[in-house]
């Protein structure tokens, strides 16, 4: 295995179009920072650099929207989100924004290097372009009716409403999101990166990593290296962004594609680190020399930018040089979901608790707490309000925080604040703890990122020191034996500090004000010794015979009553129940006639009855199936949004209902000659027209 001497750890740029929500959180910052706050304390060499993503269309359409410039936006944003993280004591080294001189920079010196070496390819494709607004429209600005299932709002994207991803020539009738006008379809060159050229070498790097990546990521990006690798635009015709910095026409108007330019924010970032410490070449040491450990937290929607995008850019940028190689990445521990009271987080329908809202009202260490417990390492979690609750309240406060408090109070109150004697190696382990084991469990829960297990393993640390002092009862026990109550008070106020120094990854703010109480001066990222390790350095020596404590003890936790919470839970079923009332309203729509059509209208369709010879699914469009229908003697293919209802197998050799002159369309790639007849059944499902008779639950259709 690799030795490295420091580490190098990146968190996801979250866009500045919006406030960080919880699920952010619990993704990619706090474990990041339980991570790197944990290091920090073994006394390793470690950065945590983050920042904001400024570029990409999701911040020009919230400007639009609100009347303001994109810069506006992104002011708004980074100083939003980077007051909530550090509220919530994420410890960023350095929290840099994709807007500023020396990102511009970097980015731009990363793509004359792949240009003046010929890696780039140009390509000439056809793009809407809205006439009245002068501009070239991406996919998120056209709209139109979804080819699946006629949503008459789909993105140009994708439908929200049936999930289908789409390219915006897909769209029927697209409408411009900037003036509603029907755009019109123009040649435009584009810059495309050939990921492919760098297939082999991606390979045996994931090859590399198969033991030790967790499984989600190479799944992922397994699935990608599978299918071949393709090329991908890097530039787009946007006004936003960076510049692609040649002085030819065929770069006028075209910017960076924000992908492209935001993973290379960390190296920025990095360097205005370096640059602020007045050591403007210390980057180099985190990026740029083999003993540096790159690791990057990230969300499991942002995999394959990070396990091969950004990868190939490095790279490419290696590529003929001897020297300032870049490292690729050693882990890349993407999380899976956290929802929220049983649903999926959404910005756009404000379904969400904002991270800043949220330390409004409760402290950070709670919620940190509650997070790293329900940390979503390998599946979806969910963070509900009540469980919030349990965990706050029986947990931190009635485990952690009494033990804490009883400890501290009574050696005040009998023991002159003092800690009256040493405690023994037999003491210790007759609290039925296996110590060895539990921190070498503790320190590879930590370091391998399993920060549920870290955490849980804490809290039980917690829990036999307050069974310990509950059952020893020094209460009771000091007016007939104050030896015996003197050897108690000392192992518990020993147990402080070893709590304090086990949970302050995850509840830093807490740890801290215990380590005060115990009578310590600083801070505890203060007792970092170099190279040590936790076990002999931190935990063991505590505190000795005569060792002086604060003389008053704070109360670490504040019971959350349900009246703290009860706004909270009314406002989720307000959001809920508007959930439904849109799913009820789109049902309702469905009811609504169409208006209505003459006979001879009615009569231009064409309608037949065709037997489905053969049927498979569609590569990357989940919801639809390739049917090839026969028709007398002629032959059809057809696509059809019922892949959620039938599998191919079920429809081959059922007769059908086919619109049979419909005009001709291209899905995905592939061509739609026509529609078959399907109705929607109370259960909601789609249930394909069988001439001949067919049921729907049951009853018979006509
Ligand atoms: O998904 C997102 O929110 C992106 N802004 C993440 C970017 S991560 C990195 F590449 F900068
Ligand atoms: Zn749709």
């Amino acid at each position: 295995m690799h030795k490295f001497t420091r580490t190098l750890v990146t968190s996801a740029l979250p866009y500045a179009n919006g406030p960080v929500h919880l699920g952010h959180l619990a993704g990619v910052y706090l474990p990041a920072d339980i991570y790197v706050r944990y290091k920090r304390l073994k006394g390793e060499d470690i950065i945590h650099i983050g920042g904001s993503d400024e570029h990409g269309v999701p911040i020009t359409i919230t400007a639009e929207k609100e009347g303001i410039s994109p810069q506006d936006v992104v002011d708004r944003y980074h100083r939003m989100n980077q007051d909530a993280f550090s509220r919530c004591g994420i410890s960023f080294d350095y929290y840099g924004r994709t807007s500023s001189e020396v990102h511009h920079k970097t980015a731009q010196e990363f793509f004359l290097d792949i240009e003046q070496k010929g890696i780039f390819q140009q390509k000439t494709e056809k793009l809407f372009f809205d006439r009245k607004a002068g501009r070239f429209l991406s996919d998120r600005y056209v709209t139109g009716t979804c080819p699946v299932c006629n949503n008459p709002e789909a993105n140009g994207d994708q439908c929200e409403q049936c999930g289908t991803h789409l390219s915006p020539l897909e769209l029927i009738n697209p409408k411009s999101k900037l003036s509603d006008a029907t755009p019109e379809l123009r040649d435009t060159m584009h810059w495309y990166f050939p990921l492919g050229r760098f297939q082999e070498q991606l390979e045996s790097y994931v090859q590399g990593h198969e033991d030790d990546w967790r499984s989600n990521v190479v799944n992922y990006t397994r699935t990608w290296l599978s299918q071949g690798l393709k090329e991908r635009a890097i530039t787009r015709d946007l006004s936003w962004g960076i510049k692609v910095p040649l002085e030819r026409e065929e770069a006028l108007g075209k910017v960076l594609y924000v992908w492209f330019d935001a993973v290379l924010g960390y190296i920025s970032f990095t360097r205005e680190w370096a640059a602020q410490r007045g050591e403007s070449d210390l980057w180099k040491s985190y990026w740029q020399d083999p003993q540096c450990r790159l690791v990057h937290f990230i969300g499991k929607d942002n995999v394959v930018f990070h396990t091969l995008m950004f990868p190939a850019i490095l790279l490419a940028w290696n590529e003929g040089r001897q020297r300032d190689l870049y490292n690729l990445a050693d882990n890349v521990p993407a999380s899976e979901f956290m929802n929220f009271e049983g649903r999926k987080f959404s910005k756009s329908r404000n379904y969400a608790v904002y991270l800043g809202e949220f330390l409004d009202k409760f402290p950070a260490d709670t919620l940190r707490y509650s997070i790293a417990m329900n940390y979503p390492e390998n599946k979806d979690t969910d963070f509900s309000w009540q469980d919030f609750q349990n965990r706050t309240n029986g947990e931190l406060a009635d485990t952690l925080g009494n033990f804490i408090k009883r400890s501290i109070d009574f050696s005040n109150a009998r023991f002159d604040g003092e800690v009256p004697c040493d405690s023994t190696a037999e003491e210790w382990n007759a609290l039925g703890i296996d110590w060895l084991d539990t921190l070498e469990k503790l320190d590879l829960a930590y370091e391998g990122f399993h920060f549920r297990e870290a955490v849980s393993l804490g809290m039980d640390i917690a829990r036999a020191a307050n069974r310990f002092l509950t059952v020893s009862e020094p209460w009771k026990v000091i007016r007939i034996d104050r030896e015996a109550a003197a050897r108690t008070m000392a192992l518990s106020l020993n147990l402080c500090h070893a709590l304090s120094v086990a949970l302050y990854p995850v509840i830093p703010e807490t740890c801290n004000s215990i380590h005060a109480m115990l009578g310590f001066e600083g801070r505890i990222e203060d007792l970092v010794t170099s190279g040590k390790s936790l076990y002999t350095e931190l935990l063991l020596p505590g505190l000795k015979k005569g060792d002086k404590i604060r003389a008053k003890s704070e109360i670490l936790f504040t019971k959350i009553e349900d009246s703290d919470i009860a706004p909270e839970l009314a406002k989720i079923a307000g959001l809920l129940a508007e959930a439904e009332k849109r799913d009820a309203g789109v049902a309702e729509s469905r009811m609504e006639f169409k208006p209505g059509i003459s006979f001879d209208d009615f009569l231009k369709v064409d309608l037949r009855v065709a037997k489905v010879i053969a049927a498979e699914t569609v590569k990357k469009a989940g919801k639809l199936l390739k049917l090839q229908l026969q028709v007398g003697s002629v032959t059809k293919q057809v696509l059809a949004g019922i892949a959620k209802h039938y599998t191919p197998e079920e429809m081959v050799g059922k007769n059908v209902v086919l619109v049979a002159n419909l005009a001709e369309r291209s899905i995905r790639d592939e061509v739609s000659e026509g529609m078959i007849l399907a109705v929607e059944g109370d259960d909601g499902r789609l249930y394909v027209v069988e001439p001949g008779g067919n049921e729907i639950n049951g009853k018979q259709i006509q």
